[in-house]
């Protein structure tokens, strides 16, 4: 109760006395009581008025405090709390049946949207209560196969292989592939860095490349320039849920004979033409990491074209065991395997996977909507009328005026978690010497000013209502 106590004082205590109060509390207010229920609030912005009229410290906190105040039931919702504050309210009382304050809500403590939280209420615990019970928690097991088909089934003409992580599932795809030292892979230069990271696994060199102003994926333009005799493949990503130009990349890639590993990490659900992403090169990976439009706390899948090749990184994936003989290893492998546990999480996600999908669209939509008029963003996701976009993350651009940083700082404080856009891999020190030439100003541009909104599928609609307020007030007060 200390934080409580620090904040109340008696109406008949002197200004003096209330003025203490707040000074000891750093919280700027005091709350006033008689016979210990609230009866007014004073800021000290109200006490400094009172006191440039009256000049007198010995009157009661009483004559200066405001009478008219905002204060809620005990028991009320978070929900309610939340809504209930504004650019200029950071602290309500929570009261109980007689009036006295109980508790105080505060924009910092009050409950926060988080920017991805996984949402876990079909079949999950069940299927993984299924394997405790039987015992097949290890990286055998039903789940883990029925994973892998229903994988296959979403994409049509791929061999899946589930992975313990999206990393691994890259890293896997480009060995399985046999890239190599020597090769140079084009990659975006706005990515995760595992993308990146994964290339340099196989001592291979990744090769930076611009992205497009407009769907924020790899610049197809500048790709081609790119092209050496030593590129081996491209490596699109499909930022946010976005699609990168894919009949654009395999036109290239068919052109100068490369492969295509499509980063489908944060795509699952994205389509061109009606065709899943993750079907339209040599390889593909997804991850399930907690914050993914489905998760299985870690895990990843990658997808080949070829059955030769899938069964080679079979074999990688498990050690580089030879599959028919126990315990020789022919080439030197990894254990990327995911495990009976974790597969079964993701069978119940994949359950229930056009449900996720349809409201991630929806939230985007309602942002869309909603945040169409609002004065300070530049940009909001595009999407061209044959792509559909699962639009994991809802990313938006500010205009250049502000400090992206700062607007996250306010957004915070009111609850509102947000991303950043990645940082450009070229500004990074494991990095630099991959681009040292060039200007990469739509990298750096959106890296600055791009900032991701609450996106999980568990968002309310009137969550959404909340952060598009918080956002437009905010942009509203640092634009002055
Ligand atoms: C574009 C991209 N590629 C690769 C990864 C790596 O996946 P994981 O975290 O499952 O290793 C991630 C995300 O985490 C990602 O966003």
């Amino acid at each position: 109760m200390k934080t409580i106590d620090e904040l109340l004082v008696e109406s008949h205590s002197s200004l003096r006395e209330a003025l203490k109060v707040i000074d000891r509390n750093m919280r700027g207010i005091c709350l006033v009581t008689e016979a210990g229920k609230l009866v007014g609030i004073a800021s000290d912005g109200d006490i400094r008025r009172f006191l440039l009229q009256h000049e007198d410290l010995e009157r009661p906190i009483r004559d200066a405090m405001n009478r008219e105040f905002i204060a809620l039931p005990v028991e009320s919702d978070d929900r309610l709390i939340r809504h209930t504050f504004h650019s200029r309210l950071k602290l309500i009382p929570l009261l109980d049946i007689e009036g006295r304050v109980v508790d105080v809500a505060d924009v910092q403590r009050s409950h926060r949207i988080p920017v991805l939280e996984p949402e876990l209420s079909g079949n999950e615990l069940k299927y993984v209560q299924d394997c405790v019970t039987t015992t097949w928690i290890s990286s055998q097991g039903k789940y883990v196969s029925r994973f892998e088909e229903m994988f296959e089934e979403m994409h049509p003409g791929m061999n899946a292989l589930a992975v313990c992580n999206g990393t691994s599932a890259l890293h896997l795809a480009l060995e399985a592939l046999g890239v190599k030292s020597g090769d140079e892979v084009i990659v975006p230069n706005v990515t995760f860095a595992a993308s990146v990271n994964a290339i340099l696994y196989c001592q291979a060199t990744p090769v930076l490349c611009e992205i497009d102003p407009l769907t924020w994926c790899l610049d197809v333009n500048e790709a081609e320039k790119l092209i050496t005799p030593k590129t081996k493949a491209i490596m699109p990503v499909h930022l946010y849920g976005q699609v990168s130009q894919m009949d654009e990349l395999r036109s290239l890639a068919q052109a100068h004979n490369l492969l295509i590993i499509e980063d489908c990490a944060e795509a699952i659900g994205s389509k061109l033409r009606s065709q899943p992403v993750g079907t339209f090169g040599d390889a593909a990976t997804f991850s399930f990491f907690g914050n993914k439009t489905i998760s299985t706390g870690e895990g990843g899948m990658v997808l080949f074209k070829s059955f030769d090749v899938a069964q080679r990184a079979r074999i990688l994936r498990d050690h580089g065991m030879d599959p028919n003989k126990r315990y020789w290893h022919n080439i030197v492998g990894f254990n990327y395997r995911l495990t009976n546990l974790q597969a079964a999480v993701g069978v119940a996600q994949l359950e229930r996977f056009p449900l996720i999908l349809k409201r991630k669209r929806d939230i985007a939509t309602s942002y869309h909507k909603k945040l169409s008029k609002v004065k300070g963003i530049a940009k909001l996701p595009s999407e061209a009328t044959e792509v559909l976009h699962s639009n994991w993350l809802f990313t938006l651009i500010l205009e250049d005026k502000f400090n992206r940083d700062k607007v996250m700082q306010q957004l915070i404080l009111h609850g509102v978690d947000t991303r950043p856009v990645f940082y450009p891999m070229h500004q990074m020190p494991p990095y630099q010497t991959l681009r040292t030439s060039e200007s990469l100003q739509h990298s750096n541009h959106i890296s600055a000013y791009g900032l991701s909104l609450p996106s999980s599928v568990t968002l309310k609609d009137d969550d959404i209502d909340y952060v598009v307020k918080i956002l437009e007030n905010t942009l509203e007060e640092q634009s002055a």
